[in-house]
């Protein structure tokens, strides 16, 4: 399987790494986890199921993430499992909803989608975005639950364990 996250400051690059250690020692032997690069979509060919995950900037998932998600929707016999790292405030989190991605869910074309906090580093932002994050009164700081991650991963571990062949896990609809 294969994990794959969209990053402009590397928060969620980094939710991804845990993401596919931690599942890489939940999983059975007969399963393998690839911490895949979004640039070459081909890594993302032939696997069985794929975590893919995306920084939420201005509402949206990154280009990167929605090209891979495109890329991956149609594939036969693939689980799929999406999450966005965003909210950094009580204000934010209401845009934190990525509407594509719930849409798959409902469509029953990926298993699950997970809200997870982001990080904000205040440092690293142009000026345009420390006008945008000011205007959302946003919070600087690291606002990732490791915990959450890492119980979330586990999740997918137990649903993949159960149902060891292909395209096998059950999603809201069928398709
Ligand atoms: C300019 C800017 C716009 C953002 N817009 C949103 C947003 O619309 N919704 C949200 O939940 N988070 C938003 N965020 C928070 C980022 O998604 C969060 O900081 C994320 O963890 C960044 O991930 P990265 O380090 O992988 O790039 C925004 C952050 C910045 C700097």
């Amino acid at each position: 399987m294969a994990v794959a996250a969209a990053s402009r400051h590397g928060g969620t690059c980094e939710i991804a790494d845990r993401i596919a250690v931690t599942l890489a020692a939940e999983l059975s032997d007969g399963w393998s986890v690839t911490r895949t690069d979004l640039r070459d979509l081909r890594a993302l060919d032939d696997v069985d199921a794929v975590v893919l995950g995306s920084a939420v900037y201005y509402s949206h998932w990154m280009h990167a993430a929605g090209r891979a998600l495109r890329y991956v929707k149609d594939a036969p016999l693939l689980d799929l499992w999406l999450f966005s790292t965003g909210p950094i405030s009580e204000v934010d989190s209401a845009d934190a909803q990525v509407p594509s991605a719930d849409a798959m869910v409902a469509d029953g074309l990926a298993v699950e989608h997970q809200v997870f906090g982001g990080r904000l580093d205040t440092s690293l932002l142009n000026w345009a975005e420390r006008a945008a994050v000011k205007a959302v009164h946003a919070l600087p700081g690291d606002h990732r639950d490791w915990d959450q991650v890492d119980d979330w991963a586990k999740h997918i571990a137990a649903q993949l364990s159960q149902v060891p062949t292909r395209g096998s896990v059950a999603r809201s609809s069928g398709r």
